[in-house]
């Protein structure tokens, strides 16, 4: 059955998000296979497979791996779920030990899945609480994944709730105003330090808490006490310059090298001041940094704009973390059993210089 990819209906209107049909990913891609999924992400930035069936953990990531756009040397993966074990432990997500490449998110207890052993997995990042963000932007010093896939295996269907919110950074350059648009051009993001996979040190975890979120999750307000009650307020916290001392930086507007599409590529929540691109002078301070990108967001954030992922069984979704900005709603309210296999791998390190970002 040969490649084709049509919109996605829900949002066809306002986002350039596809699905792709006729690709079986349980079996050996070819290149010319290869080539055309390729091709459909770097034009739609995400594309969805439905239906997809038998398709192992090694086969998420031997996809992953097939672009070319991923560090071959990475042999760390760490996401801050600690290291396997035979105790029980209560976790918001936990690493196949044979194949760490692969994350496990969920609501589950997994007695015995793919080697992890007595985890009960708890959903913790809520719409209000992670913001919209970019993996990797902001919680890894280097070598961002270029894509992040999500699987909602076969067997694992849960009746409603934690849908996956997704928005176009190069269609959101084209709803933002048009002199806000000429200011972030000229600026870099510049983050709060926080844990990641080069210095998982915490150390490096400055804040109190997960960002909480307003405004459809793109302006930060605080630090929430509990990520699972929002009945239990803010930390009494205030970010300062040198919060951002280590942290990831990188443009706000960046050009894909390979689409040539420029995109608007900002985490929100971790966000500390902007920088002049030129100068390395701050252009944006800690006060108004939130409420600029609230700004050039927002109107691709709500309802009606953004799209929503309700997953179902066998849903399979790349997409790509230079292109498109994702998000979650809360996941409390989610009915049922919910599993989710992702995968992210790190590009070369290369594509960072000395913590600022380069767009090769
Ligand atoms: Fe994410």
């Amino acid at each position: 059955m040969a490649i084709s990819f049509s919109p996605i209906e829900q949002c066809a209107e306002t986002q350039p998000f596809a699905e792709c049909h006729g690709v079986d990913l349980s079996r050996d891609l070819d290149a010319g296979t290869v080539a055309r999924i390729k091709q459909g992400l770097l034009e739609h930035g995400l594309l969805l497979f439905r239906g997809q069936r038998g398709l192992t953990p090694e086969r998420e990531v031997s996809f992953n791996r097939a672009f070319g756009w991923h560090d071959a040397t990475q042999d760390e993966f760490l996401f801050g779920f600690g290291a396997p074990t035979t105790e029980h432990k209560v976790s918001g997500g936990a690493q196949m030990p044979g194949l760490p490449e692969v994350s496990v998110l969920g609501n589950v207890l997994l007695e015995d899945y793919h080697g992890i052993r007595n985890t009960q997995l708890v959903s913790a990042l809520g719409f209000t609480y992670s913001g919209w963000h970019a993996d990797g932007l902001h919680d890894m010093f280097d070598g961002m994944p270029e894509m992040t896939t999500m699987f909602n295996p076969v067997g694992w269907q849960s009746a409603g709730g934690g849908e996956t919110c997704f928005t176009s950074g190069v269609r959101a350059l084209e709803r933002m105003d048009a002199d806000l648009r000429a200011e972030l051009e000229r600026c870099v993001v510049a983050y709060i330090r926080c844990p990641n996979d080069d210095l998982p040190d915490e150390s490096r975890r400055v804040t109190p808490g997960q960002a909480y979120m307003t405004d459809e999750a793109t302006r930060r307000l605080g630090w929430a006490v509990n990520p699972r009650d929002p009945a239990a307020g803010l930390h009494d916290f205030e970010v300062r310059p040198e919060h951002a001392d280590g942290g990831g930086r990188h443009r706000c507007i960046r050009v894909h090298p390979e689409s040539g599409q420029a995109s608007f590529y900002a985490t929100p929540s971790r966000a500390a001041y902007l920088v002049d691109a030129v100068t390395g002078e701050v252009r944006h301070g800690i006060e108004e940094t939130p409420r600029l990108l609230s700004a050039a967001l927002l109107p691709s954030a709500g309802p009606g704009v953004r799209y929503e992922h309700q997953w179902r069984e066998g849903d399979f979704v790349a997409w790509l973390n230079t292109l498109v900005l994702h998000s979650a709603t809360d996941p409390t309210d989610t009915v049922g059993e919910r599993l989710m296999h992702r995968v992210r791998l790190s590009t070369p390190k290369t594509r960072w210089a000395d913590g600022h970002y380069t767009s090769h």
